[in-house]
């Protein structure tokens, strides 16, 4: 195999051609135009919540979905460190201070008793993150965020097409954001949204991505807004690539189960589904025994022209965010020892395979 194997790349073979020719044949290239209502509502229709406000990526999504919820100065909120840095950072936007918990060991999910441990009466608000495509415990964070009446934020960047107990991530929470960067399950290029089934959330974020337009007069603004819009171009590549959802992570799912297939036996633990739920494995990922074997399994594999990534590194050990510093030991081990594969819908059983073998070569000591 002489072709590198790339960590992610985007599936465009439906209508994407044809309906950003469609903006650009008629001029509504901006954020403006009949794709960006079409995709917000077929978003909203397949994720099952009420409303979908688009917005150019998923970092401000989260900042959006804050300032909706009037979280700022003075305010925690809590969130896992294993995560992308995007979770903390949107939180840290606003003034308010990120409080890091540590992750659960089978699912690498927030720990909802660590979420107990880290409330304080400056808490306002819980974000989940559904890593990598497995949703979190939404049973035990609904029921802490209504006890403590809290208000819970779903950063489902990662988890597009993921189920809890049958029921899409994104619909538990007060309000949630998606992203719809290229390496995400659907892509628009750069883009996101925020959802939610709360009309107040839906007018404030909505009005708070438009540069804080007043309703009812033209050019007068009521607040100190953003603009957060997507373009028309955008929300045509996202209404083609919604039309393959379904497809793009049955897809996603059979490849995790040539990686279950192609590495069993091995001392890896692979990032499976718990019971209940639906993972969407946006991302295919490992675990391997020991955590210094982490970088020459990489170089190998690179040498073998397959691109990986590692797992995040948690954010508490991150020059901004340690001055607190606590240990976070369960996020600590999985951050240093995982690896996420290539995972995209694209690859073939044959490259599948080819990743496999490099994989038990390495580990069997002969890589
Ligand atoms: C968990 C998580 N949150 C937020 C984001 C931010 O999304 P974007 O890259 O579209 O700003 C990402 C993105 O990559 C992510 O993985």
């Amino acid at each position: 195999m002489t072709d590198k194997i790339p960590i992610y790349q985007p599936t465009l073979d439906g209508n994407e051609k044809t309906y950003v020719n469609e903006c650009l044949e008629s001029n509504w290239i901006s954020s403006k135009g009949r794709f960006i209502p079409e995709f917000e509502k077929k978003f909203a229709e397949y994720t099952g919540v009420k409303h979908a406000v688009s917005v150019c990526n998923g970092t401000v999504a989260l900042h959006l979905a804050l300032v909706a919820l009037g979280i700022g100065p003075g305010d925690e909120v809590i969130v896992p460190t294993l995560t992308y840095i995007s979770s903390a950072n949107a939180i840290a936007y606003t003034g308010a201070t990120p409080v890091f918990v540590d992750s659960l060991e089978n699912t690498w999910q927030m720990d909802p008793e660590d979420v107990l441990r880290k409330l304080t009466d400056r808490t306002r608000a819980i974000m989940a993150v559904h890593l990598y495509g497995h949703p979190c415990d939404m049973d035990a964070l609904t029921s802490i965020a209504q006890e403590k009446a809290l208000f819970l934020i779903e950063d489902c960047a990662e988890g597009f097409g993921a189920l809890y107990k049958g029921k899409h991530v994104g619909g538990f929470g007060d309000i949630s954001t998606y992203s719809f960067y290229g390496n995400k399950t659907i892509t628009t290029g750069e883009g996101g949204v925020v959802v939610t089934n709360d009309e107040t959330l839906y007018d404030r974020s909505v009005h708070f991505k438009g540069q804080g337009l007043a309703m009812h007069r033209q050019y007068w603004h009521d607040v100190i807004g953003y603009n957060y819009r997507m373009t028309n171009i955008c929300a045509a590549l996202g209404l083609a690539q919604l039309e393959q959802a379904d497809s793009l992570i049955e897809r996603k799912r059979k490849i995790a189960d040539l990686y279950k297939d192609g590495l069993a036996n091995l001392p890896v633990t692979f990032h499976d589904e718990t019971q209940d739920v639906k993972h969407s494995f946006w991302m295919c990922s490992i675990l391997l025994d020991d955590p210094v074997k982490r970088d020459p399994f990489r170089k190998a594999l690179e040498k073998a022209g397959i691109e990986t990534r590692p797992l995040f590194y948690p954010i508490h050990t991150m020059p901004m965010y340690s001055s607190k510093f606590q240990r976070h030991p369960v996020a600590e081990s999985l951050g240093w020892r995982g690896i996420n594969l290539p995972s995209w819908p694209g690859l073939s059983e044959e490259q599948i395979q080819y990743i496999c073998e490099k994989i038990i070569r390495f580990v069997k000591g002969s890589g």
